[in-house]
């Protein structure tokens, strides 16, 4: 029993290590990456409508700019540690500068904010609406990959 016990314990302790051996930000980086394609996946759809490469649907579009209004509102505080970028760790695209540049971060964050409202207000009423939105976003997403993305 006793030695049951034991081996139990040092199967946890073994599991524990390994889990942080591979970076204490790993899961920074996979929250981080998450909301990214969770504002992909929302503006896909917009994108497709505005394209003509998915019909419009009012609701559909209303619901995916809804999401990507409310990601917006989501703090990522958490999401960005210090000694996360591209070259410290194993599998992020970040930039170092995003960490010596919190103001520039935040203001182009707040473009993201505020292009995805005027989306949420534009996109279920009717697709010319959604296509005066459309560029606002995109634009606001590739202002910030350009600043603070290594390109692929
Ligand atoms: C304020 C800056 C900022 C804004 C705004 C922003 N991104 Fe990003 N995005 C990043 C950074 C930095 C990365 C790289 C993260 C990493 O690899 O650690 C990234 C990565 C991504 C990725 C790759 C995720 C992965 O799984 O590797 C996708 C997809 C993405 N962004 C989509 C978007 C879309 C779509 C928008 C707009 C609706 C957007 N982003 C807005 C900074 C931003």
């Amino acid at each position: 029993m006793i030695k049951k016990i034991t081996f139990a314990a040092v199967g946890l302790a073994l599991a524990t290590t390994a889990v942080f051996a591979e970076s204490p930000h790993d899961g920074a980086i996979a929250a981080r990456k998450a909301h990214m394609q969770l504002y992909g996946h929302n503006l896909g759809i917009l994108g497709g409508m505005a394209k003509g490469a998915i019909e419009y649907d009012a609701d559909a579009a209303s619901a995916a700019a809804t999401n990507l209004a409310t990601l917006t509102k989501m703090s990522q505080g958490s999401y960005w540690p210090q000694g996360s970028e591209a070259g410290a760790v194993e599998g992020s695209r970040a930039l170092g500068a995003l960490w010596q540049n919190f103001p520039d971060v935040g203001a182009k964050s707040g473009e993201m904010a505020a292009a995805a409202a005027a989306m949420e207000t534009a996109a279920g009423g009717g697709l010319d609406a959604l296509r005066g939105a459309i560029g606002g976003v995109g634009g606001a997403c590739g202002a910030c990959h350009k600043a603070y993305r290594q390109p692929k």
